[in-house]
């Protein structure tokens, strides 16, 4: 595991049973809530402000909570001073220079921007970037390995898998979760894995055929 420089001053940067997936979906959704939560709270302090002398406002608007936080990213270990209100998406693409992870809904309804979290599928616009400290995140950038796909990219560009792309990195993060845990899924296990994956151009058939390929081919992880 490689380790960069304290980025703190230089931000460089199943089958998953269906009731876990649920569960992660329900745990996402409801964190997502209490950021909405949080979100309210803080809009409605700055509307009190509003009537409050301008110097008192600005001193509070000008110094958002943050805090240092270690993670380790597709094996890249980052300290990173980051503010409590970034998501983790924010984080990745915004601060890390991770582009791959897409962002659609950004309220946990479309799963583009799923990525593992210490092997785990969650949707990272709904987890805050403070939550991953500690935590081993795996990204669409950390699937190939000195430009070598995995067996499962591979599928996806064979089955034609990708139509505008959009979701295909949340795609391929929620069927790699799939393969490391059942290497070879048959097509309804795979439709399961991927229910909280929208396509908006439908290519759901495609998806599922080249992520039922990959663990054929493979019989292994992804
Ligand atoms: Fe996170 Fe849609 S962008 S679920």
């Amino acid at each position: 595991m490689r380790d960069t420089p304290d980025a703190s001053s230089d931000s460089q940067q199943g089958n998953r049973p269906t009731s876990d997936r649920r569960s992660l979906q329900a745990t996402s959704r409801h964190a997502c809530l209490e950021g909405a939560g949080a979100t309210v709270v803080a809009t409605t302090a700055v509307q009190a402000l509003g009537s409050a002398p301008a110097d008192a406002a600005a001193s509070t608007m000008t110094a958002p909570a943050s805090t240092a936080i270690r993670l380790t990213v597709n094996g890249v270990s980052h300290h990173v001073e980051v503010e409590d209100r970034w998501t983790l998406v924010e984080l990745l693409r915004d601060h890390l220079d991770l582009t791959g992870t897409k962002i659609g809904c950004d309220r946990s309804e479309c799963g583009a921007c799923t990525v593992l979290m210490n092997g785990q599928p969650v949707y990272a616009c709904c987890q805050l970037a403070v939550w991953a400290d500690g935590a081993d995140v795996q990204t669409v950038e950390g699937l190939a390995h000195n430009g070598r796909l995995t067996p499962l990219q591979q599928a996806f560009i064979d089955h034609n898998a990708p139509q505008c792309g959009f979701c295909t990195p949340g795609q391929l993060m929620m069927a790699t979760a799939l393969l490391n845990t059942v290497p070879r899924p048959d097509a309804v296990q795979v439709q399961q894995a991927l229910v909280g994956i929208l396509c908006r151009c439908s290519n759901y058939n495609a998806i599922v055929e080249a992520v039922v390929a990959a663990g054929a081919q493979q019989g292994g992880a992804a």
